[in-house]
């Protein structure tokens, strides 16, 4: 997890935290997709007091991985509003379908919860174990309408903070919603809506797609793209001022 995404989690703890009650017991945090490929790569350590109860779900077991559901799209082993914070970052990019996470986290949010959730809205491909989203601004306003969750806040890396940051490249967004403070029927009404949304997932686990190899279509597309632009702006900006093939110094 690059530094910058860390850096949004603990402004989000800065700034929401004072709305949450520390007066019960330790407030439960479930982080999605928590799996830890180096040191201090999640945002476990901002849960590390015992004012919180950190569970990390994946969909692989791993370091940092409490949880691995037998069905990674619809988590039986969670009850539902059992969490006060749901938080994900780095993760929902490689989620192929990331609207049936999106629906499980507000389902296992106590109404009044906080859904917090950092992907990046650019970058280079990176497979864990695939990469198939980017996200913007109203990604997460869409999101937070199907589901029913209040959209609180929206964000996305500016065009200067993205220069200056480390892990600016990934353009991150980010989203934190709020489960609306529902309780009897209505509370009911709204997990039954959700069900119906992971409902496609619930019978079978279905499998993650990877892209198939380069066909006729890249062919077709690259080489159109050589005859029409031989040479990239650089090489032509160099050919210009120098001349011929041009090198940068002489
Ligand atoms: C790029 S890693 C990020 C891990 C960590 N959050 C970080 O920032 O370093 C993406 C993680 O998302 C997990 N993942 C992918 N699809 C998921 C899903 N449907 N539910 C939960 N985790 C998922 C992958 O197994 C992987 O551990």
């Amino acid at each position: 997890m690059h530094a910058s995404s860390y850096a949004k989690a603990e402004a989000f703890l800065a700034t929401y935290g004072a709305e949450l009650d520390f007066s019960g017991p330790p407030l439960r945090v479930l982080e999605v997709g928590s799996k830890s490929y180096h040191a201090q790569d999640t945002y476990r350590d901002l849960f590390a007091s015992g004012r919180f109860d950190y569970v990390g779900l994946d969909i692989e077991a791993g370091a940092n991985v409490d949880i691995v559901p037998s069905n990674p799209f619809v988590w039986d082993e969670l009850s539902d509003a059992s969490f006060d914070l749901c938080v994900s970052g780095q993760t929902f990019e490689h989620n192929p379908y990331f609207w049936a996470t999106f629906a499980e986290m507000a389902r296992v949010l106590r109404p009044g919860g906080f859904a917090f959730v950092v992907a990046p809205g650019a970058g280079h491909v990176h497979r864990y174990p695939v990469d198939c989203w980017r996200f913007y601004p109203d990604s997460w306003a869409a999101l937070a309408t199907l589901m029913g969750m209040e959209l609180v806040e929206s964000y996305f890396e500016t065009d200067d903070l993205a220069q200056r940051v480390e892990g600016g490249q990934w353009r991150d967004s980010v989203c934190i919603a709020r489960k609306p403070a529902l309780d009897g029927a209505a509370l009911e009404r709204f997990h039954t809506r959700l069900r119906r949304i992971v409902a496609p997932f619930a019978d079978e686990i279905v499998p993650i797609a990877k892209a198939p190899p380069p066909g006729r279509f890249a062919v077709a597309y690259e080489s159109e793209m050589a005859r029409r632009a031989p040479e990239t702006l650089s090489t032509r900006l160099r050919r210009l001022r120098f001349g011929g093939a041009g090198k940068l110094y002489r």
